[in-house]
């Protein structure tokens, strides 16, 4: 299955996390934060928090690329946009900030920060050069650049202080750190490691809380 598409809006890959999310907790009761949202049993441990997962969600069979589209935000959204989306979905505000620190590890494809390298005022100088030097204006479209340019393989809340330095990746990431309501916040995560564990892991369940499958939709995955 693939998500993908030229809106940026292409999460299979964190599906795949929640996805992992929820086959463990037909298993075991807790999961790593940092080895299953890298997408594998197999990639070493990332570090990152741990927590308690309800028992025995079920998997959805199918994925819809529409419904990504419209219901999960692109890289370009205002954070406005990225509120009110994560809002829908019953996640608040705090949600959506803490949860956007899974960006301490990961990549992205070129076209999806492009704009931002070129045409963003509110960039570190410095940093969009240096993206620019691989990510060339036209073609280049799956070149890749670490979301966190920090620490991209150790998750940790480096991720929010790109963030105050101005380094954040996508437009969307910047968005959360842009003189805005939630400038406080992500200072606070800059700055508190803890904070930001409590919270990304509280809110991780909450996220695997959202319209679970019950009855005899989708399985319960026990691989
Ligand atoms: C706030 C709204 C969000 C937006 C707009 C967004 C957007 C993106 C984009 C554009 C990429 C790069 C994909 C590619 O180029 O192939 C990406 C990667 C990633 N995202 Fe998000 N994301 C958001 C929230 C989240 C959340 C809530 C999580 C998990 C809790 C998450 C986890 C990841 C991970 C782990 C990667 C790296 C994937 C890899 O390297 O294989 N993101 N995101």
């Amino acid at each position: 299955m693939s998500a993908q598409d030229n809106t940026g809006n292409n999460h299979n890959k964190v599906g795949g996390g929640i996805r992992d999310d929820r086959r463990r907790a037909g298993k075991k009761a807790r999961w790593n934060a940092g080895s299953s949202i890298g997408n594998g049993d197999q990639r070493p441990a990332l570090g990152g928090p741990s927590w308690t997962v309800p028992l025995g969600q079920r998997d959805a069979r199918t994925a819809s690329r529409s419904d990504a589209n419209s219901q999960i935000p692109s890289p370009f959204s205002s954070l406005a946009t990225l509120t009110s989306m994560f809002g829908v979905k019953g996640l608040n505000a705090r949600d959506m900030i803490a949860l956007s620190g899974a960006h301490t590890i990961g990549q992205a494809q070129c076209f999806t920060f492009r704009s931002r390298i070129y045409n963003d005022t509110k960039f570190d100088l410095n940093f969009a050069t240096t993206r620019k030097a691989t990510r060339p204006y036209t073609g280049g479209n799956s070149n890749l650049a670490p979301l966190d340019i920090q620490t991209p393989n150790r998750f940790g809340n480096n991720y929010y202080q790109n963030l105050v330095a101005k380094r954040g990746l996508l437009h969307s990431d910047q968005e959360l750190f842009n003189n805005g309501p939630q400038d406080a916040l992500v200072r606070t995560y800059s700055s508190n490691n803890e904070a930001f564990y409590n919270d990304f892991a509280a809110a991780m369940v909450k996220m695997g809380n959202i319209s679970p499958l019950t009855g005899i939709n989708g399985e319960i995955r026990r691989n």
